[in-house]
């Protein structure tokens, strides 16, 4: 019999989360290459359209023209908000608040500039020493993404990004070697960061560019038996290179509730939602699961696979689930009927029931706590809550504080659901808010959409001091850290 579990458990970790192409910046500072990341562009005269549909597909000509130095145009992400020079004081401003843990990324570019190198990189492996160091001098256990939206666009141009099977052995080497490298330093590790959106943005996530494909699906789904490997042999290696080491799944929970009890939308829910549990499905049980087989009938996807395929993915499952937790939305048979709400992946249908951000994200705390239940009650491994957190334009008052007060509600109400779902008996490992110190925003590469709880000076077009200031949620987040829970 199991016991009932109250509050959070004592070596529970809490913290905050990142990308390193959202933060680090320095984009061709000691050998790096360039991203699928260093590719996107903003311009403020542009709409929201103009930033999602660069994010949902980029094109070639895109491509071309950021590797074009005589196009001068706005790429936030090459610069960040400077972490490469300034993660002495950003990682001190976390253990002020008193993180038990930071989940971050490795720059794929920093340590195989183009990806295909055979060599690594000396100056991008030493910069992560120096931040792990950092973190474990104050106590702070790395959560580490390998890959964080960041392919080397050399695998692109040169080898059509995850479509091309080579890409295992790309990753599993940059694996390998950040493994041997930081075994003493670093225990937890994500392979891939929200593989599932891959569906929804398949040039960040996979390097695949849709012009030249003519069926899509063919070549996601070809990726993601690429990815799908490259995962499970780099879950190999962690555990043969670092004894203990925990090598996480991540998925995007793309909550979806029925728009109404018509059995249509209940049936398009177990659709939609089918999308995304594919991926954790694959990487937590280790086999295609049964309704993959009629899904890849009508979509005209057939897998080219070789023989041990299915003995890799079977043998190296994941040790724990990473999700991420924005928003849910509602799945409808007649969507095109309805109005519609907004999200960085995926739209959904309206829920009338719930307040939006400013971008249009649905705010559903207890849809996190029915999201651990249903994925516990599904795999029954350890959760790990990679990301949750909400954007806002925060705004300096004249005697320079910054009140967010409603970014102090949103993770109150998500923090309250996390204890309800232990008490459910979820077995829930750790907690790390998205974006603790502002950076630029992956969706829209907008620096004014924020999600820390420290300021960062820097506007969309990149001036400002990039000096760091406190917010009012910096004291709040500290003292719940401190509770364990206890004080929201
Ligand atoms: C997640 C990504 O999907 O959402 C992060 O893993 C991202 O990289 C976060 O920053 C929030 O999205 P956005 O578009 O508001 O930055």
């Amino acid at each position: 019999m199991e016991h009932v579990k109250k509050g959070f458990p004592k070596n529970f970790l809490w913290g905050g989360a990142a990308a390193a192409m959202q933060t680090e910046g320095a984009y061709d500072a000691d050998g790096r290459g360039l991203s699928v990341s260093d590719v996107f562009t903003f311009d403020s005269k542009q709409d929201k359209k103009y930033w999602l549909d660069q994010w949902h597909m980029m094109t070639h000509r895109q491509v071309q023209e950021a590797l074009d130095p005589a196009i001068q145009k706005n790429y936030p992400k090459r610069r960040g908000n400077d972490f490469y020079h300034r993660y002495e004081e950003d990682i001190e401003l976390f253990a002020e608040m008193g993180f038990s843990t930071y989940r971050t990324s490795i720059a794929w570019t920093r340590i195989f500039p183009n990806g295909d190198e055979l060599e690594p990189n000396e100056l991008g492996l030493a910069f992560y020493d120096k931040v792990f160091d950092k973190l474990l001098e104050h106590q702070i256990e790395p959560v580490v993404s390998l890959t964080h939206y960041d392919m080397p666009l050399h695998l692109v141009n040169a080898y059509g990004g995850w479509t091309n099977r080579k890409c295992i052995d790309f990753f599993v080497r940059f694996a390998e070697t950040v493994f041997r490298r930081y075994k003493d330093k670093v225990k937890y590790w994500i392979t891939f960061n929200e593989m599932n959106c891959l569906k929804h943005h398949p040039f960040v996530s996979a390097g695949i560019i849709e012009e030249g494909h003519p069926n899509l699906e063919q070549a996601k789904y070809q990726a993601a038996h690429h990815q799908f490997l490259a995962s499970a042999l780099s879950v190999k290696a962690a555990h043969e290179i670092i004894p203990g080491s925990m090598v996480g799944s991540m998925i995007s929970y793309l909550l979806l509730y029925p728009n109404t009890c018509n059995p249509d939308d209940v049936l398009e829910t177990q659709h939609e939602e089918r999308v995304s549990f594919f991926f954790s499905d694959v990487q937590v049980r280790g086999y295609y699961p049964s309704y993959s087989a009629r899904m890849f009938e009508e979509k005209g996807v057939v897998l080219q696979t070789e023989p041990g395929d299915d003995a890799i993915l079977r043998e190296n499952i994941v040790d724990y689930i990473a999700i991420s937790y924005y928003m849910s939305n509602n799945a409808s048979a007649t969507a095109e009927q309805h109005e519609k709400a907004s999200g960085n992946l995926i739209g959904g249908v309206k829920n009338p029931y719930l307040e939006q951000n400013e971008w249009g994200w649905q705010i559903d705390p207890k849809g996190l706590r029915y999201a651990l239940n249903n994925l516990y009650d599904r795999y029954q491994k350890p959760l790990f809550i990679a990301e949750n957190g909400i954007g806002a334009i925060d705004t300096i008052r004249e005697d320079g504080t910054i009140q967010d007060d409603y970014r102090i509600d949103y993770l109150k109400k998500h923090i309250e659901q996390m204890r309800e779902a232990i008490h459910d008996g979820v077995d829930l490992i750790g907690y790390t808010a998205w974006g603790p110190i502002d950076m630029i925003s992956a969706s829209t590469s907008q620096m004014s959409k924020r999600y820390g709880f420290v300021y960062v000076d820097q506007d969309d077009e990149g001036n400002g001091s990039l000096k760091r200031i406190k917010k009012k949620s910096f004291d709040w987040y500290k003292q719940v850290i401190a509770s364990n829970g206890e004080t929201l």
